[in-house]
């Protein structure tokens, strides 16, 4: 992502300066096969789309193409109008280049074709751009900074992280390498964890040990037990909120030490006992709320099957608590995500592992981040039938609406984990799952024809909610939940934070009126004093 700034000789030229051309152009009936050779051909990234009069109807990347190609499509039959982005964002030749930098680093293209009248001029790839741009020097400190960040902070590199990372364009997201989705398919919850906190899959006598560990760690502190049951009675209570409070009681009374004091050996320690506890004060409040005996974490029984049975005081059937498993590895890390960031922030500063991960619950509370699958289910019962879908989804939209489970910051094509999910909730079946299908694809219909090329696909939230639902979690747990298992992530990211730490203390762009003001007469301490009635 361009995140530098234009020189004075780079900011005077236009896209027409800098774009490759002509541009490298394919038939939008042509084959994937076919367009593939074109670019490589050309020794492009990407060609722009044209129909049978030579407008200008798409763009093809080999991004596109990979892509495919991850999705089993047949190269040989599918033709590119089938994965092009249609309607693609244009430049014009005349365009100062600031523009075009603009334009790939707020909606993270890496290629716009260039027009001038009706004809492709020319491609700009976002390498050309590169080129010419000269990336911020490091200003000494204490001088105001001139360049504002991308808003939201999108597509800015903010540190350094071994734990994972996600790929948006590709649709793919790893941790420390692995293919997430695929660990999911055929890992256990407790070898995913040791991985992510430990940096590798563990053998058998290491799962061992670390599974006995985080089973001892799940005991309550002292004087915790009492306090959850006063928290779940209050009034206003919601899980999530509750789980907060329960965290930060709980950090507190294990007696958590500010992580700038402690060897990476104490903080990994604090870091597995606060993560194994996140399901069971969750559960406990969520039974003592509910007038319900609270019940223990049964030591036999792995995470993901421990948390079904500390809900519901039944052993689960093993297909449910796989299904669970499943979607908590899938979630428990991606990338810098809100809460992670969030997390490392506060631990930056030297603080506890209970204040970081009391600030990274706040943080994941919100609907733009974890606060969705219930809404996305929500939408699903206010749809109520599939001859419904098509006249409810417009109208959203038309109202300036976002479809709860659908849009993704960073994927840009299909999230992984809602693909994933989508298989684990077919298996699970019933029928709100062949309904959501439905909703899904005309969602994923109307989305295309209302918000065109914004790249709107369905994410991790949507077949979560399904997911959930189907093994029984009521839908005030859903976002707690996903807490449960993104803890883990964050304490891998906390643990990373701290045995490489610099404090994090950005800096704004002050736009308020200009200083210094006047403070205006009246509000003097004397003349408060003055007008106090107790001066
Ligand atoms: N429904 C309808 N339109 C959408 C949606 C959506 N779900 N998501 C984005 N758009 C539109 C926007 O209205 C905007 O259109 P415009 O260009 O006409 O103004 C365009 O797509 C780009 O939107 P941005 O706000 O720039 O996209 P951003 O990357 O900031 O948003 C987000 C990502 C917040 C997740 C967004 O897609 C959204 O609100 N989705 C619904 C909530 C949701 O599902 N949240 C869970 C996310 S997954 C997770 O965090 C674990």
């Amino acid at each position: 992502m361009v995140t530098g700034t234009l020189s004075l000789v780079a900011a005077s030229l236009t896209v027409a300066n800098l774009m490759h051309a002509p541009a490298v152009v394919v038939s939008e009936g042509i084959t994937l096969a076919a367009a593939a050779q074109v670019l490589d051909q050309a020794n492009v990234g990407a060609a722009a789309v044209l129909d049978g009069a030579g407008r200008l109807v798409g763009m093809v990347s080999e991004r596109d193409l990979l892509r495919s190609v991850g999705h089993h499509i047949d190269p040989a039959t599918t033709s590119v109008a089938d994965v092009m982005t249609r309607d693609p964002v244009t430049l014009h030749i005349s365009d100062p280049v600031a523009t075009a930098m603009r334009l790939f680093r707020e909606r993270r293209f890496r290629h716009l074709p260039v027009i001038d009248g009706t004809r492709v001029a020319g491609i700009l790839s976002i390498r050309h751009v590169v080129r010419v741009a000269q990336i911020e020097q490091v200003r000494p400190a204490g001088s105001a900074p001139s360049e504002l960040a991308p808003r939201g902070l999108e597509g800015v590199a903010v540190a350094e992280t071994s734990v994972g990372d996600v790929r948006g364009e590709e649709g793919f997201f790893h941790y420390r390498g692995y293919n997430a989705a695929e660990l999911a398919r055929r890992c256990s919850f407790e070898q995913v964890w040791h991985l992510l906190v430990n940096g590798e899959l563990p053998d058998a006598s290491e799962l061992a040990v670390f599974s006995e560990r985080a089973v001892a760690a799940r005991r309550l502190p002292e004087g915790v037990a009492d306090m959850l049951r006063q928290i779940a009675v209050l009034p206003n209570y919601t899980p999530l909120s509750s789980l907060r409070s329960g965290v930060s009681l709980t950090a507190a009374a294990l007696g958590t030490q500010p992580t700038l004091d402690l060897s990476p050996e104490q903080t990994g320690a604090d870091c597995l006992r606060i993560a194994a506890l996140v399901p069971v004060l969750l559960m406990r409040l969520h039974r003592h709320h509910h007038g319900q005996r609270p019940v223990d974490p049964d030591p036999d029984l792995g995470y993901a099957a421990a948390y079904l049975h500390m809900l519901t005081g039944t052993r689960p059937d093993p297909a449910a608590a796989r299904a669970l498993e499943q979607y908590l590895i899938l979630t428990m890390d991606h990338g810098f995500n809100s809460s992670t960031f969030t997390a490392r922030v506060i631990t930056s500063t030297g603080s506890d592992i209970g204040s970081a991960l009391t600030g990274a619950i706040g943080a994941l509370a919100g609907p733009l981040h974890g606060g969705a699958p219930s809404r996305a289910l929500a939408m699903l019962d206010a749809i109520g039938t599939p001859e419904r879908a098509e006249e409810y989804l417009h109208a959203e939209i038309q109202a300036g609406q976002r479809l709860m489970g659908f849009g993704h910051r960073v994927y840009k094509t299909d999230d992984p984990r809602s693909t994933l999910l989508r298989e684990v909730a077919i298996e699970l079946g019933g029928t709100q799952v062949d309904f959501a299908r439905h909703i899904e694809a005309t969602a994923l219909r109307v989305l295309e024809q209302l918000k065109p090329g914004r790249r709107l696909y369905t994410n991790v939230e949507f077949y979560a909610g399904v997911v959930m639902n189907s093994v029984g979690i009521p839908r005030d747990m859903f976002t707690p939940t996903f807490a449960c298992s993104r803890a883990v992530g964050w304490t891998a990211a906390i643990a990373e934070q701290a045995a490489n730490n610099r404090l994090i203390r950005p800096s704004a762009l002050y736009v308020g009126p200009a200083p210094p003001r006047e403070i205006p007469d009246g509000y003097g301490v004397k003349s408060m004093a003055a007008t106090s009635a107790h001066p």
